[in-house]
């Protein structure tokens, strides 16, 4: 099966050829993979970052994000036949780093990480969705936005920011995003009422702003979280993607899981048309190993898809 993985910690990400058809019991599926993208969490698995909550079992498939067609059902799996077309995403681990939607064929176990890929949608952006609209699900439930209030969405730009500035101005609030000034019309289109400049003076842009909330996407401390959290208004909410809100009132964690019932969301969400996906490049499987690099130094305006056809 071919599939794209790392042999080791530092390896290089290469395409495989070799790896074991997956197996699978009762209550699995296969699915043959046709679409996937890339996310952060792929180049943290790379890195060997994600040794710090689990181990890592060699050979480590990449990718979380899948679309794709059930190939084999099993016995016990009751919702699903082969044919149908289902996407979802895989947990970084689960227990150990290892398995991941960059491969021909990946086993699920039904219903808990798939759902069907709904009607209208391609497999591209089936695809390109779950992880991203799951995390940015997460994060504008967490600050409860009303009609009317303000939200500072700071990583606007990429996945996960895209997705979220897109939730919010549907909620009515009014969405404001650092960004470059590159990324003015891209973030309009979104919905974005306000662009400032990501690499100026923030508290300077926001002078006689009242901000009720934060989406950060992009700090990885506590101290870039903060500085990002001064700029809302007191007694206002503040959401970390990635663990960097610390304790404290109105702040919140969040952290994408990849349910039943969150995917339904990201279907209904994509059904009516309230998110759509903005895919601003597209790989094959075979060429996703050499440009991975380059990926990590560009800058992201939405997903890169991947895919398998
Ligand atoms: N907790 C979870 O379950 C979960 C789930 C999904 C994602 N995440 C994490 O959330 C983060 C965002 O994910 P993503 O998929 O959206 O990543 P992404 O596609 O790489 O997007 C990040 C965006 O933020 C921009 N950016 C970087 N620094 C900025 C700054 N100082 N001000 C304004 N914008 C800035 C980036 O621009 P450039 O491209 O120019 O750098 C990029 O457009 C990642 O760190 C990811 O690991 C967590």
């Amino acid at each position: 099966m071919r599939a794209i993985a790392v042999d080791s910690l530092g390896a290089d990400p290469d395409l495989r050829d070799d790896l074991p058809e997956p197996g699978y019991g009762p209550g699995d599926v296969v699915v043959g993979v046709r679409a996937s993208s890339i996310n952060p969490v792929d180049l943290s698995i790379v890195s060997g970052m994600l040794r710090m909550v689990a181990e890592y079992e060699f050979p480590v498939v990449l990718g979380r994000d899948f679309a794709g067609t059930v190939e084999t059902a099993g016995d016990q799996v009751a919702g699903f036949e082969p044919g149908d077309l289902v996407y979802g995403y895989i947990p970084p681990w689960g227990p150990a780093v290892h398995a991941g939607s960059w491969a021909e064929r990946i086993v699920l176990p039904a219903g808990q990480f798939a759902a069907r890929v709904p009607a209208g949608i391609a497999l591209e952006v089936a695809g390109a969705a779950p992880l991203v609209t799951i995390t940015a699900i997460e994060a504008v439930d967490a600050v409860r936005l009303s009609p009317g209030q303000t939200v500072l969405v700071v990583g606007a730009t990429g996945g996960v920011g895209s997705v979220a500035v897109q939730l919010a101005a549907s909620a009515g609030a009014t969405v404001i995003g650092p960004a470059r000034p590159g990324d003015e019309a891209y973030l309009r289109d979104l919905g974005v009422s306000r662009v400032i400049d990501r690499d100026g003076d923030l508290a300077e842009s926001l002078r006689g702003v009242d901000v009720d909330a934060l989406i950060d996407l992009v700090s990885y401390t506590p101290d870039e979280f903060d500085a990002h959290a001064a700029l809302i208004k007191p007694g206002g909410r503040a959401a970390s993607a990635l663990r960097a809100a610390g304790e404290g009132p109105g702040r919140i964690n969040v952290s994408a899981a990849p349910t039943a019932e969150s995917l339904q969301r990201v279907s209904a969400l994509l059904t009516e048309g309230t998110v759509r996906i903005p895919i601003q490049q597209t790989h094959k499987l075979d060429d996703l190993a050499g440009v991975l690099g380059e990926f990590s130094a560009s800058h992201k305006q939405g997903k890169h898809a991947v895919t398998l056809d």
